[in-house]
């Protein structure tokens, strides 16, 4: 779908979209020829222009058909603006329509570019592998034109579309499927974030060997796929920030759970376990793409949690990189498995003032939240009130859990120096104090479990169901608010 700003509404355009509030709807002066109509039927279907309401109705214009879209927003409510433009979408992606029109002459620049920005989020979809899709079932809508919007408009856009394109990869990896995507394709698939300015580097599973990974490659050993470390640096500061901010991801491209082996119902959702990795990604080409002047590294730990004859077995016992032994007493405790060897590597490599991970790491935190909001732990109050804010502020949210040292015991193994899972009860917040055992004094630190946001079973304001890009838009707003000056 292309977007473009122009003064006139284009002669083809067949969606007519109108943003209202509930004060200003009822005298609200379409620019169309018919308005009578428009405001007799809306209310007749009880639109009032309230926040999130929408109304659709087929009438003449210029002596042809449109559909006219009308959007319920409150006032000033950033959300608000994006929802509208998915529910645009929404409304006519399958429609036949083929050019929407969004009338921004009684919108801010700010709040135009993101009807733009909502629109072009909820727009994405992957029909690839659906070769028998009927004619009409098939996205028509090819182009989004904002009209009269105020002049800069479009400067907010150039952003928003980076961060959206952030998040259409981070769609993409994963969706697709765990025999397309595995550690050296997710590894391909983010390759071209080097015509951005990325940096990219790969550690292969020789070289996470040399380097005593034994916690990351223990997971990797009952797979034919190797793993791999994926690197992504971008420094858009020109050296002028010192200390990097570090995010890590968990990349399990698909976790069975190891010989600690899941149910097979429910276990092809374990093909977005790479969600926090995929989060990572996006993120890095959010950043790259708008250019941010912030310093910031992406670590994706890529691993398939498989079991055959080689794979690792409950009550293993491996060493990690950092020299720390963890008895393994559930195969399918895997993800952390895999960032603690991340989170050390990156805090010997480059030093960051700040960690932030990413991980789908367990089913308790589902439990906890659902899919409304993610879990935040972290050994910094400062850090967690940055995510915290800028998570309200992008539409990803979070809410904090406790870490202490009671919850730390519940991982200790009589063998060796932890175990890999607790007690009966937190299982989100012993996963936690897990990876927190591998953070060095005076970093900041956070946790996010992502296992209940990266994939939605209905669809959200801004995507459909299936992948939600959750993460892209949190990490891209918490570095613009805390590193860019
Ligand atoms: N990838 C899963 C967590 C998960 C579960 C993500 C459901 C998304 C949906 C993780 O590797 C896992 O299996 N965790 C276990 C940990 C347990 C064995 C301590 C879990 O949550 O059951
Ligand atoms: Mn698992
Ligand atoms: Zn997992």
């Amino acid at each position: 779908m292309k977007i473009n700003f122009t003064d006139a509404r284009p002669q083809d355009a067949d969606v007519l979209a109108f943003i209202v509030t509930k004060s200003t709807f009822a005298d609200f002066k379409f620019p169309l020829e018919k308005t009578d109509i428009i405001h007799a039927t809306a209310k007749l279907a009880r639109f009032e222009g309230a926040a999130g309401q929408n109304f659709l109705l087929i009438n003449e214009e210029g002596g042809k058909l449109v559909r006219i879209v009308l959007l319920g927003v409150a006032e000033g409510a950033t959300a608000d603006y994006q929802k509208a433009g998915g529910d645009i979408v929404a409304k006519v992606q399958t429609s036949g329509a083929k050019h929407i029109a969004i009338h921004a002459g009684n919108l801010s620049a700010q709040h135009a570019a993101e009807v733009a920005y909502g629109a072009t989020l909820r727009n994405w979809r992957m029909d690839k592998y659906r070769t028998k899709l009927p004619e009409t079932s098939k996205p028509t809508v090819e182009a989004l034109t904002v009209v009269a919007a105020p002049a800069d408009a479009s400067g907010h856009w150039t952003n928003y579309q980076a961060v959206a394109e952030g998040v259409a990869l981070t769609k993409e990896l994963v969706t697709e499927p765990a025999n397309i995507i595995y550690p050296e394709s997710f590894v391909e698939r983010c390759q071209h974030l080097k015509e951005l300015g990325v940096e990219i580097s790969v550690l292969d599973d020789k070289d996470m060997a040399a380097l005593g990974m034994g916690a990351l490659l223990g997971v990797a050993q009952g797979s034919r796929r190797p793993a791999r470390m994926l690197v992504m640096k971008w420094d858009g500061t020109g050296g002028t920030q010192e200390r990097p901010v570090a995010l890590v991801g968990k990349g399990v491209t698909f976790d069975t759970g190891g010989i600690s082996i899941k149910p097979a119902a429910g276990m092809e959702d374990m093909k977005w376990d790479m969600g926090g990795a995929g989060a990572v990604a996006g993120a890095m080409k959010a950043l790259a793409g708008r250019k941010a002047k912030a310093y910031v590294v992406g670590v994706c730990g890529l691993v398939e949690n498989m079991p055959d004859g080689n794979a690792q077995r409950p009550g293993d016992v491996v060493t990690s990189m950092s020299g720390q032994t963890i008895e393994v007493l559930n195969t399918d405790a895997e993800g952390r498995l895999v960032l603690c060897d991340a989170l050390h590597w990156v805090q010997e490599k480059y030093n960051p003032e700040y960690v932030v991970d990413l991980a789908t790491l367990t089913g308790a935190i589902i439990v906890s939240l659902g899919s409304e909001y993610a879990g935040l732990f972290s050994n910094s109050d400062e850090l967690a009130d940055k995510l915290t804010a800028a998570g309200k502020a992008s539409g990803d949210p979070l809410w904090r859990f406790p870490l202490s040292k009671a919850y730390d015991k519940m991982i200790d193994s009589p063998i060796a120096d932890m175990k890999n899972i607790g007690g009966k009860g937190a299982g989100s917040i012993t996963a936690a104090q897990f990876l927190g055992r591998f953070i060095k004094d005076g970093v900041k630190w956070a946790h996010l479990d992502i296992a209940g946001t990266v994939w939605a079973d209905k669809p959200g304001p801004v995507w459909d169901k299936g992948a939600t890009g959750f993460g892209v838009r949190l990490l891209d707003r918490f570095v613009a608010d805390n590193f860019e000056g």
